[in-house]
């Protein structure tokens, strides 16, 4: 059996993003310094030129005002040049229309994919894991997503991810197994035996029990 030996950092949900610079399609940019006050989505995709990618690739840029409705920007990533990135953007603009209009990291050097665990060298020791990065304006990690090489990822589930962890810092709540906007939210549960008085004497939740109670926002 081949020994497993190979292994880069992998960070975690609640970590502090780790803080780069790095060369893009729209030039030099700075992570932390990046689009201060909103939401990141960093997100890697094997290599440029490749069919599923240019698919995922071609989803971001199409639903990107929905990211901008979230107060979201993106940043891709993949190991290739800045040259291979303006020629595939070029490329998939002449055949489809559609064009990435947000940085794309050039990470040829492979600094960022190893600081974020995106080069994972048992799946492939040269391109990067399809990984989705949700990253708050305190620039703190709140979801990571890694799929492999050959499984494209959903752009629905990205949104919903990201529009369920806005609403739960906003509103202080939960959110529930497949939950969707506009849906019912969960309640945090009561600490106390006072807290679970009230809850079990609370008339504006759906109580299924003290501990599950759901509400609208
Ligand atoms: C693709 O995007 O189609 C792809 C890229 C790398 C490996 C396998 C598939």
């Amino acid at each position: 059996m081949e020994e497993n030996v190979k292994a880069y950092a992998m960070p975690r949900i609640g970590d502090i993003a780790p803080n780069f610079s790095a060369m893009t399609t729209v030039g030099k940019i700075n992570l932390h310094n990046h689009a201060q006050g909103k939401w990141i989505i960093l997100f890697s995709h094997p290599a440029d030129f490749t069919p599923v990618c240019t698919t995922e690739m071609s989803g971001f840029a199409q639903r990107k005002p929905e990211f901008d409705a979230l107060d979201t920007e993106l940043i891709g990533l993949s190991i290739d040049s800045v040259h291979a990135h303006l020629g595939w953007v070029n490329n998939v603009k002449k055949n489809t229309g559609v064009y990435f209009d947000f940085p794309i990291i050039a990470d040829i050097d492979m600094k960022v994919s190893k600081l974020y665990g995106m080069l994972q060298p048992n799946e492939s020791e040269t391109a990067a894991v399809r990984a989705v990065f949700f990253i708050d304006p305190a620039r703190k990690i709140r979801l990571i997503m890694y799929y492999p090489l050959n499984v494209g990822r959903n752009m629905d589930e990205i949104l919903r991810a990201l529009t369920a962890l806005q609403t739960s810092d906003k509103h202080g709540v939960a959110m529930p197994l497949d939950w969707r906007p506009g849906e019912k939210v969960i309640v945090p549960p009561p600490k106390t035996l006072k807290e679970m008085d009230d809850r079990l004497a609370d008339t504006e939740c759906e109580l299924i029990d003290f501990y599950l109670a759901k509400k609208t926002l």
